[in-house]
């Protein structure tokens, strides 16, 4: 079984994949697509498995309100995203959300999952991986 922090970093990384493939290939719909629905699955199970953790621990309370405000902005994104079909806004808007993702992810991966991996014990990050990789799955 992956380590929770490992699959969190996974889904990062593949979001950024898909910037990337987006800026590259042309604009493609599928692209903005894949990307919407995999980042707005990705938040949902951080929402609902890893930061009520994080809200339990000492210090954690403001990394997860200023998470959950950061994914609040990318929520908003993704929605006018998805009724946006002028290609020229369409670009405007993933722009912005690649700026917020960015700049959310490097809060999470060196302040926020640390502090996972120090406060939670591995029983319960285990069951936690577990829940989140099967709750990934089922989401496909
Ligand atoms: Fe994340
Ligand atoms: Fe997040």
């Amino acid at each position: 079984m992956s380590e929770l922090r490992d699959l969190i970093v996974e889904d990062h990384r593949t979001v950024e994949a898909l910037f990337l493939a987006y800026e590259t290939g042309g604009q493609n719909q599928e692209t903005v697509d894949e990307l919407c629905s995999l980042l707005a699955r990705h938040m949902r199970l951080e929402e609902d498995l890893v930061y009520p953790r994080i809200e339990q621990v000492a210090d954690g309370v403001s990394l997860m309100l200023e998470a959950e405000r950061e994914h609040l902005a990318a929520a908003s994104l993704i929605e006018r995203l998805r009724h946006e079909s002028d290609p020229d806004q369409q670009a405007v808007l993933l722009l912005q959300l690649k700026q917020a993702v960015a700049q959310h992810v490097i809060e999470e991966e060196s302040e926020l999952l640390p502090l996972l991996d120090t406060a939670v014990s591995e029983a319960d990050r285990s069951a936690l991986a577990q829940a989140f990789a099967g709750a990934r799955e089922a989401a496909v």
